[in-house]
């Protein structure tokens, strides 16, 4: 989908009008009277009352509009820019059922809310909504050819957030995409493809190891976990130095994880099904680096992946075995189902050692428990640094995406001692699995400041609701960039 900001009347299939009430269309200069006349007109017929998210589909005969999508925002004081995001879906949905080709999105100027976030979240709301995962269907979904953004004012703060929208809608779609991609398709050597042409796009830099490298650099655990799969693993790098005078670093350290069978510790089919998305993580980091480096964020990143895939076979590794780590430290394998720890332990070393990170944030696709704990709309956090955390939840109040920090008191690191190595890869129990599952993360980022987000629930979605399509969501992505936008 193209999208670009016009300054007058554009001929579109469908116009979505996002109002907080009929004053907002006097402010609309690309919209014809006689268009905001009949809209008044059905508003009052209609005895509209701007409920927060309704949404009606108006018929007009004008020249340059087919049909018309009235979109309530709610009261202003109430409004915020998840709801203008979901808002706008809303509409965008009721809009594609006239499979329109151009699509005209007007966005008031609100009282009181910044200008610029509200046409970001609009553009971001239309175009996430309007992905679909097609590629392998002979029968493609019906899509949006162009989307035309109608402000009240062009300032240069307002391109620029729907620049920013944009870039961040289409980051997100392009982790959904890897996320979606299933591991046949999606494999370490295609994923460090994916992020190669990536880096190309938006200007980062890209370093991918191959399994000898990989063995060199004592990645042991990351090793083991990869060791059984026919595809074999890889280690990506992607680096965006934006502010290169300054020391900081923040390593974004992604789940790579192509496929889980649990390997020895096989999943049911039935949880195994969707395991393709064990890589969300990794969308997310190389989702992030793509968007900060299309904004040109003066910061220093770098986006680490310990890709492979958790496989079966005769020289897989397993349950009991101990195994070393890139840090030095052992580790008791009690079930090769908990591999992502051990594939982000090494990433979190490398980026320590290698790379010089000052700062450390993984995130991943890490335990069912999380799911069980905060459901698929809250990524559950774990840190060791209330300074950084407030970071996050900035981030997490201007993406959107909703995060909980759970506690790390010592008693759960207690639960990680093992009796014949330093560390075992699970609690001795399943009690608290998402905070072991980060804690025992955080037994190797050096007391760093560092953020674990867990997006096994987050990444995902069974069924579709508001701007998020069923399968992968692209969680993570927005709210990386944020994070790091803030810094
Ligand atoms: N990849 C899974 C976690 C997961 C579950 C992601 C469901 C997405 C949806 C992870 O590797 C895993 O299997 N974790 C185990 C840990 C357990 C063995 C301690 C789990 O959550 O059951
Ligand atoms: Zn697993
Ligand atoms: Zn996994």
């Amino acid at each position: 989908m193209k999208t670009k900001i016009v300054t007058k009347s554009t001929k579109s299939d469908v116009a979505i009008f996002l109002l907080t009430g009929i004053s907002d269309l006097n402010g609309f200069k690309t919209l014809g009277e006689k268009v905001k006349k009949d809209i008044l007109k059905g508003i009052k017929m209609d005895d509209w009352k701007f409920e927060e998210g309704k949404v009606k589909l108006f018929s007009f005969y004008d020249k340059d509009i087919k049909h018309g999508v009235v979109a309530s925002l709610g009261k202003i004081k109430d409004l915020t820019c998840e709801k203008i995001r979901k808002t706008t879906a809303s509409a965008i949905k009721k809009g594609i059922e006239f499979k329109p080709e151009k699509v005209s999105l007007f966005i008031p100027e609100i009282k009181g809310f910044d200008a610029g976030e509200a046409v970001k979240s609009a553009v971001e709301g239309a175009i996430l909504s309007s992905y679909s995962f097609d590629r392998h269907k002979n029968k493609k979904s019906d899509k949006i050819g162009e989307l035309f953004i109608n402000t009240v004012n062009n300032n240069k703060k307002v391109t620029e957030a729907v620049k920013e929208g944009v870039v961040l809608a289409e980051c997100t779609n392009i982790a959904r995409d890897l996320v979606n991609e299933p591991s046949n398709v999606i494999y370490p050597e295609t994923l460090a493809k994916e992020a190669v042409k990536l880096s190309k796009k938006y200007g980062f830099t890209a370093e991918i190891f191959e399994e000898k490298e990989i063995e060199k650099l004592k990645m042991e655990s990351f090793l083991a976990v990869a060791r059984a799969a026919e595809k074999r693993p890889r280690l990506i790098v992607l680096k965006y130095m934006g502010n290169p005078s300054n020391k900081e670093v923040t390593a974004l350290v992604g789940k790579g994880l192509t496929y889980d069978t649990g390997g020895l510790a096989l999943k049911p089919a039935t949880g195994m099904v969707t395991m393709k998305c064990d890589m969300g993580g990794s969308a997310a980091v190389i989702g992030a680096i793509s968007a900060i480096a299309a904004m040109k964020l003066k910061v220093n990143v770098i986006s680490v992946v310990a890709a492979c895939e958790n496989s079966i076979g005769g020289n897989a590794y397993r349950n009991g075995d101990i195994i070393g780590s890139m840090a030095g430290k052992t580790i008791e394998v009690l079930n090769t189902d908990a591999e992502g720890r051990l594939t982000l332990i090494d990433a979190v070393t490398y980026s320590i050692k290698k790379l010089k990170a000052t700062k450390i944030v993984d995130i991943a696709t890490l335990t069912g428990a999380v799911m069980v704990a905060l459901g698929n709309t809250v990524t559950g956090v774990v840190s060791n640094n209330d300074k950084f955390f407030k970071q996050l939840e900035k981030a997490s109040g201007s993406s959107g995406e909703q995060i909980w920090r759970l506690p790390n008191y010592p008693e759960y690191s207690e639960m990680l001692k093992s009796e014949i190595a330093d560390l075992r890869n699970i609690g001795k129990n399943r009690l608290a699995g998402t905070i072991t599952a980060g804690l025992f993360v955080g037994e190797f980022v050096e007391n760093k400041p560092w953020l674990h987000l867990d997006i096994a629930g987050t990444s995902w979605r069974d069924a579709p609701e508001s701007y998020n399509q069923a399968g992968g969501t692209g969680a993570g992505v927005r709210l990386l960039y944020h994070l790091m936008k803030n810094q």
